[in-house]
């Protein structure tokens, strides 16, 4: 009987133990931010990342990660409550304001809803939901009926015109909120429009992914391409995560079965990769020449693993694999092995991302969205296992 009882114990302990000190991490974060703010006190450039001799490599706030530092900031307020970490989010949300009004970027959706839709969520602040309105007005006029899809880049090498990536599909949530504040229904149309012919253009049988797919002024298909992935018919792994986060954003957003069904079947593809290593941290791409020694791209992990938490809700039965393989992958984002120590790091998280190799651009080093992702990923592992 004593054995039973031990037995019983210790299963229970282990199916329904928290594995990750989710606390104890974010206590970590808000620390080595805090350095992060004193070591950046300027706001005229946004954190991105660092560069190998060890300085900073800061962007201007019209760069697609500019709403990442700020939306963290949002996630050390949402966890802890305390003032000091609203007044710096506010700080750096206000750095990315001006971004509004433009219409050159299809990144507005990470650029401004990580940054003040996050404060708006927390704070309710209403001159928050004006700038939001605006930036989704800004993002829509990138949509061009008669090709069904949101512009990404304004040309693309071999002179195509109209390239559309898959980083894309992470733009659309700003735009289903608008149709909701708004009551104008376009947006979150063209959200739909844009999510259905990315499906059907940018994935092959096996559902991999590609990352640039470029139109002509009819809509119609001219060249399927790489960029920041390895080659033409490659995976490039951050990319596949955009993707496996953007259609659960679809089924939450419409709960239409077949934007769940493809994120199953895009995530299954993912976890089932011959090449994912045993800690679930992919390399920079699934067919990088010169695997293992190729580099890891954390940066992919952490919005996977953040995706499919939310993807296991879902999923019933099947959505037990996706929530172990997620915590897997945020007990290796937690560990040494990724994960800081306090002053390292030049004050990031996430160690060891890859912006894009085939650029020669941002190799093994820390990015911003990494840590960003991670921290979503934290909390909401933290909700779901309180539950
Ligand atoms: N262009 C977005 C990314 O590098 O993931």
């Amino acid at each position: 009987m004593k054995k039973l009882t031990l037995i019983l114990t210790l299963l229970s302990t282990s199916l329904f133990a928290q594995k990750i000190d989710v606390d104890k991490q974010i206590a970590l974060a808000g620390q080595q931010y805090q350095l992060m703010l004193a070591a950046q006190p300027d706001t005229s450039t946004t954190v991105h990342s660092a560069k190998q001799d060890g300085t900073y490599r800061n962007m201007p706030s019209k760069w697609w990660c500019s709403g990442f530092f700020p939306g963290g900031l949002w996630f050390l307020y949402e966890k802890t409550k305390d003032p000091k970490w609203e007044s710096a989010a506010r700080l750096w949300t206000e750095a990315v304001k001006k971004e509004q009004f433009n219409t050159g970027t299809h990144d507005l959706g990470f650029m401004m809803y990580d940054s003040f839709g996050n404060g708006l969520r927390l704070t309710k602040d209403p001159e928050y939901k004006k700038v939001l309105i605006q930036s989704a007005k800004s993002l829509a006029t990138r949509f061009d009926p008669k090709i069904g899809l949101i512009k990404s880049w304004n040309g693309f090498k071999g002179g195509y015109q109209y390239p559309v990536i898959i980083d894309n599909m992470m733009n659309l949530e700003l735009l289903f909120w608008a149709s909701r504040e708004t009551g104008d229904p376009r947006f979150k149309e063209i959200a739909i429009i844009h999510a259905d012919n990315t499906m059907k253009n940018h994935f092959r049988p096996d559902y991999s992914s590609y990352h640039v797919i470029c139109y002509d002024v009819d809509g119609k298909v001219l060249a399927k391409k790489q960029h920041q992935g390895y080659q033409d018919e490659s995976t490039w792994t951050r990319g596949h995560a955009w993707a496996m986060y953007g259609y659960v954003e679809m089924y939450r957003n419409t709960k239409d079965k077949k934007y769940l069904d493809f994120a199953q079947k895009i995530s299954d593809f993912y976890l089932n990769h011959p090449n994912m290593p045993a800690d679930k941290i992919p390399y920079w791409d699934f067919y990088a020449p010169n695997i293992p020694t190729e580099e890891r791209d954390a940066s992919a992990g952490a919005i996977a693993a953040s995706a499919l938490l939310e993807l296991s809700t879902y999923s019933g039965e099947k959505g037990k694999r996706y929530y172990a393989d997620a915590v897997k992958m945020l007990e290796s984002l937690s560990s040494p092995a990724y994960r800081a120590a306090l002053g390292e790091n030049n004050h990031f998280l996430i160690k060891h991302c890859v912006g894009a190799k085939s650029l020669n651009s941002e190799i093994d080093v820390p990015l911003i969205y990494a840590d960003y992702y991670y921290l979503e990923g934290l909390l909401r592992y933290q909700k779901m296992a309180k539950k």
